[in-house]
């Protein structure tokens, strides 16, 4: 049985999707399991990783675990709960949703977080497989409404070329090694097949929904204080803003890899595409 966690989300969602659709069982767990979309072989089960106490029943006569969280201010604290649930219960193999970049190093916050967990599972005598994703295409749909209301899109990447990564592709390749052997102990950094700016990335959308959109290439103080306004908190600003240093700056953040194709014997969907699949939401 295979225990899928952040099952309610953009790739976990997907996950459960596509081993539902090849017949492999599994448990999704959820803090709301009504919100599950509801697939042949699918059991959701309610579940708080924040909670330990509510682990054990959720995690019983499980072997393997797709440990995925959102950005959330205790992720690692989170994934640490899967991770004691997970040896507790008798799983052998975790699937870790991490992110490119992922060092102790890194400027960011998430990105040093998600490194600390690797750790952890590294050490915790579960077998495992990292993905460590780009950059998401999804992340343009939380600029619809400033496509819909006002025809921009901000990003303080500045020209910065980024093999965005479409994460219906990120899960394909998560229940290939789920359902799979051969991909224990292996890091996969997944990418698109083309790395591209946000400014292209605006011409895409504009293309694709028939309106003129303009880019705007945001200082930092710029994104700061829009992403302020909107209500993020300072730790997660700090972080994208890190990141979007990187790719403003160029070199190893165009690394593009061939994993998605490699694992899953189809090319990773390009912009265009996801554009496309997206369009009503971009036009409102
Ligand atoms: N965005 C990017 O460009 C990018 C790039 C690389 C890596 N990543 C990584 O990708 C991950 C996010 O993936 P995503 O976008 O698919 O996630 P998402 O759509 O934000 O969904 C987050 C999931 O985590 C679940 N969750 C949150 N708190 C929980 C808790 N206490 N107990 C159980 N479940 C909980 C949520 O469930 P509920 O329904 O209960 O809220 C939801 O299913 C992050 O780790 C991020 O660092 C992102």
């Amino acid at each position: 049985m295979i225990l899928v966690t952040g099952s309610t989300g953009f790739i976990g969602s997907e996950v459960v999707r596509l081993l539902s659709q090849v017949d492999v069982p599994a448990r999704a767990l959820a803090r709301n399991p009504d919100k599950g979309q509801k697939l042949p072989g699918i059991t959701w089960v309610a579940g708080d990783l924040a909670k330990p106490e509510t682990l054990p029943a959720v995690f019983e006569n499980c072997t393997k675990l797709f440990l995925l969280t959102g950005n959330v201010e205790n992720a690692v604290e989170l994934q640490h709960n899967a991770i004691v649930a997970a040896r507790q219960a008798g799983v052998e193999h975790v699937v870790k949703l991490s992110a490119f970049g992922a060092s102790p190093h890194s400027n960011s916050l998430i990105g040093r977080w998600h490194y600390q967990i690797e750790k952890e599972l590294q050490k915790s005598g579960l077998a495992w497989t990292m993905l460590r994703p780009h950059h998401f295409m999804q992340n343009l749909l939380a600029q619809a409404e400033n496509i819909i209301k006002n025809g921009v899109i901000y990003s303080a990447a500045g020209e910065g070329k980024i093999p965005f990564i479409d994460t219906r592709d990120i899960a394909a390749v998560a229940a290939v090694t789920l359902t799979q052997p051969e991909h224990i102990g292996k890091k996969y950094v997944i990418t698109g097949s083309e790395a591209i700016s946000y400014r292209q990335v605006t011409e895409i959308i504009g293309a694709e929904i028939g309106r003129e959109l303009r880019y705007i290439d945001e200082s930092f103080d710029e994104a700061r204080a829009r992403l302020t306004k909107a209500g993020q908190p300072s730790w997660l600003i700090e972080s994208s803003l890190a990141l979007a240093a990187y790719q403003r700056a160029g070199g190893p953040t165009e690394t593009i890899t061939s994993v998605v194709a490699d694992l899953t014997g189809k090319p990773p969907r390009t912009f265009a595409e996801f554009a496309h699949d997206h369009a009503a939401v971009f036009r409102g």
